[in-house]
């Protein structure tokens, strides 16, 4: 069982809710977190832990060799569960650079140092057993056209972004590393996550904020390209059993079963604030849409086939759409001061002004 853990990246979105997730299901385990706390690393997002005492922050960078050296010795990790990572496709329009070093030079960094510690020097019990863990993601298939069947974990990778070709690139390391060398590793390739905590330049935060202030709601082009969604902690609970009971050298995907167009999602979105906010003077929120140019290189549709984590390991989604985002959409509005604090010390006016200025008058 896992008991000393380092998580990387556990100050975002999905990393800090896994955290969360944890430290609440196994009173055994310490956590420590190594987060760069990049404009997306929040360590408000660690505010109000299960049990504070059992997780430690340690501000740095997945590339820096000699810190991760020292991590893995000093809280003697048995288990890395990785979710470092440059996230956000656009971004990875606008920057490719940062995408390739922290995606695949810090993975490389996290498996060069593990293997040392796990197998060269056996600096933990022979007896403990020990695991890499890569969070990675369904963008690394492509994307599917409109009947084609949802993605297998035996589907070929043909990425179409800098940021998913990065992931498909850490990916092949990671496997790369266990045919090699052995390394006990595990991957998690997941459709997209929404719900509490996360950074308002994804879609479903970006549409629930810019409404409640009245913001235009840019669409990317037609607004009819699918996602298979997925509430957060429906992910996190999935990643602690493949952790814990899944094969190792295994992949498994992760899905929500939920594929609606976006238009329709900012639809329902739209129509959740009408009900919760009945006297916003932005009412109807759906007057606040506008198409807006489309992303580079957009891919049209995904879909994740999860039989073998649910043959295998009995793992299915608790969460669906309606209420996955009745909570998200509640946990916003609950969680004022999160807003307040993400809008005031981060990047997001800067990144409003690169990605959407002018992108109107380009679709027009
Ligand atoms: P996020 O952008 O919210 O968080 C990323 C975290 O990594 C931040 O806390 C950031 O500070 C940290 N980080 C970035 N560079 C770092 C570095 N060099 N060293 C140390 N820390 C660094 O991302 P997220 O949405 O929580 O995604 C987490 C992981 O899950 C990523 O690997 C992503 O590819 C994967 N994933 C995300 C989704 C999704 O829908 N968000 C779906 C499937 C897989
Ligand atoms: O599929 C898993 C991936 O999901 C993760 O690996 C990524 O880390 C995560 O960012 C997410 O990628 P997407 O590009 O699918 O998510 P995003 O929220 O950026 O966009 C979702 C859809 O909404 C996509 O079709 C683009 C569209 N969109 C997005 C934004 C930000 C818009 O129409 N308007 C927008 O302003």
């Amino acid at each position: 069982m896992p008991r000393n853990v380092l998580v990387t990246g556990g100050a975002g979105f999905i990393g800090s809710n896994f955290i969360h997730t944890i430290l609440s299901a196994d009173q055994a385990v310490r956590v420590v977190n190594l987060d760069k706390l990049t404009y997306a690393g929040r360590p408000e997002n660690l505010q109000d832990l299960p049990d504070p005492a059992r997780h430690t922050l340690v501000v740095g960078d997945i590339c820096d060799r000699k810190l991760v050296d020292r991590l893995l010795r000093e809280y003697m990790v048995d288990t890395v569960v990785h979710f470092a990572a440059e996230s956000h496709v656009d971004r990875s329009i606008h920057d490719p650079g940062s995408f390739i070093r922290t995606n695949v030079t810090g993975t490389y960094t996290l498996l060069e140092s593990a293997r040392q510690f796990w197998l060269v020097e056996k600096g933990i019990e022979p007896s403990m057993p020990t695991r890499f863990h890569h969070v990675s993601t369904d963008e690394v298939f492509g994307s599917l056209a409109p009947d084609a069947p949802a993605w297998t974990e035996d589907t070929p990778y043909d990425p179409h972004s800098p940021y998913s070709a990065s992931k498909a690139s850490s990916d092949h390391l990671v496997r790369a590393w266990f045919h090699t060398y052995g390394l006990p590793v595990s991957l998690t390739n997941c459709s997209n996550n929404y719900g509490p905590r996360q950074f308002p330049e994804k879609l479903i935060p970006l549409m629930t904020l810019n409404a409640l202030e009245g913001r235009n709601l840019p669409v990317y082009g037609d607004g009819q390209q699918i996602r298979d969604w997925l509430y957060v902690t429906d992910h996190c609970e999935a990643i602690w059993e493949v952790v814990k009971r899944g094969k190792v050298g295994e992949t498994y995907n992760i899905g929500g079963g939920n594929q609606p167009a976006n238009l329709e999602l900012v639809h329902t979105l739209c129509d959740i604030l009408d009900e919760l906010q009945p006297d916003s003077p932005h009412k109807p929120h759906r007057s606040l849409i506008r198409f807006v140019a489309d992303r580079p290189g957009h891919d049209r549709r995904y879909a994740m086939d999860i039989t073998r984590i649910s043959g295998e390991l009995g793992w299915t989604p608790r969460e669906n759409m309606a209420s996955g985002l009745l909570k998200t959409v509640r946990w916003y509005l609950d969680n004022p001061q999160w807003i307040e604090s993400v809008r005031s010390g981060s990047d997001i006016n800067t990144w409003r002004e690169k990605n959407y200025t002018n992108r109107e008058a380009k679709r027009a």
